[in-house]
């Protein structure tokens, strides 16, 4: 490949490949243990079981791996980013702090992943700057975990498609002021209701409306604001803090208000509710994502921030630090 630019465009052209990731482990003659980040895995044969993989040919760990009988693959999990960082650090003392367990030839083990793949060195192939290594499968473990991705040089969430999940396949509508139901504000507000329906009895055990929710809630991120720092907190709302809220909130002795200052504290009782409506905030999020992976809810999430983030009229952080705030 002959300039920079057409090896930059290779490796782009490469990484629109999505990949699990893995990290390669072994144990070198010395005894010491060794290994590195590398999504090259591949899958060969089925009978007898064989894997792939490729190191790079200037790798510090070649000579344990071209020296070494065994090795074992750790298809790692969506929580495996760090690890998977740190494995990736070239010459770093990467087994620092952990405690892995042995497989065949005393090669290092690590915990906590998607699926592990012990093997043999079955065939060694000269691969350009890499060498490619097929190892025999002699034993593996599989546990139901999300797993870590790669795509486009940086680690993705990736969504398992579901089967349909509207019976009309959500077709555009053309009708002037009608939606179909894939409109963003329709699938936003009903995913919202029924998550805040799940709520609302523990709001109408307390005699709580939606804007005295909103209020707890602030107080409990930061607590002691004034009722226009609160308002302005849930401006995406459009509620207004009144003085009739404060005075009812106050005279249910949820809220304190201090009049030299007008800065709100929530008081025990306050905070006791607030607990109560945490933990139904918790049960109505846990039950919505059910049915979820962790790379799913993670995905909903990180995609909603997105959203957040892009239409945000510039209102203040309400989890910024109480002095940036
Ligand atoms: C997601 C990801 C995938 C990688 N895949 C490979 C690979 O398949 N083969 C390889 O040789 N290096 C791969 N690398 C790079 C190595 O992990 C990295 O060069 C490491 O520092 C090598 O360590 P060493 O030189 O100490 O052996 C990958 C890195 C990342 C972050």
């Amino acid at each position: 490949m002959a300039t920079n630019a057409d090896r930059i465009a290779f490796r782009n052209a490469l990484g629109s490949f999505a990949t699990g990731v893995t990290i390669v482990t072994t144990c070198d003659k010395a005894g010491q243990d060794c290994g590195l980040t590398a999504n090259s895995f591949n899958s060969v044969s089925l009978d007898p079981p064989m894997v792939l993989w490729s190191l790079a040919r200037d790798s510090l760990s070649m000579e344990a791996f071209r020296d070494s009988e065994y090795f074992a693959v750790h298809v790692l999990a969506a929580d495996q980013e760090p690890l998977s960082n740190g494995f990736a650090r070239r010459g770093a003392d990467k087994f620092a702090g952990l405690t892995p367990d042995r497989g065949a030839g005393n090669v290092p083990l690590l915990a906590g992943c998607a699926a592990r793949f012990q093997c043999r060195t079955a065939y060694r192939y000269e691969g350009g700057d890499h060498v490619i290594f097929v190892g025999e499968v002699i034993a593996f473990d599989h546990d139901d975990r999300a797993p870590l991705l790669f795509h486009g040089g940086r680690y993705a969430l990736a969504a398992r498609r579901a089967a349909a999940l509207t019976a009309s396949n959500a077709e555009e509508i053309d009708t002037p002021g009608s939606f179909g139901e894939d409109f963003l504000g329709y699938l936003l507000g009903r995913a919202h209701f029924q998550l805040y329906g799940r709520m609302q009895a523990c709001l109408a055990r307390h005699r709580l409306d939606a804007t005295d929710h909103f209020v707890i809630s602030i107080l409990g991120i930061q607590n002691g604001r004034t009722a226009a720092e609160v308002e302005g907190m849930i401006g995406f709302t459009g509620a207004r803090i009144t003085p009739e809220h404060v005075a009812s909130l106050s005279a249910r002795g949820i809220v304190r208000p201090d009049p030299a200052t007008d800065r709100l504290w929530l008081t025990d009782t306050g905070r006791g509710i607030l607990i109560e409506l945490a933990a139904a905030a918790k049960a109505a999020e846990e039950e919505a994502l059910e049915t979820f992976d962790d790379n799913e809810a993670a995905l909903l999430k990180h995609l909603l921030k997105h959203v957040i983030r892009h239409t945000d009229p510039g209102l203040p952080d309400p989890w910024a630090p109480a002095d940036a705030a």
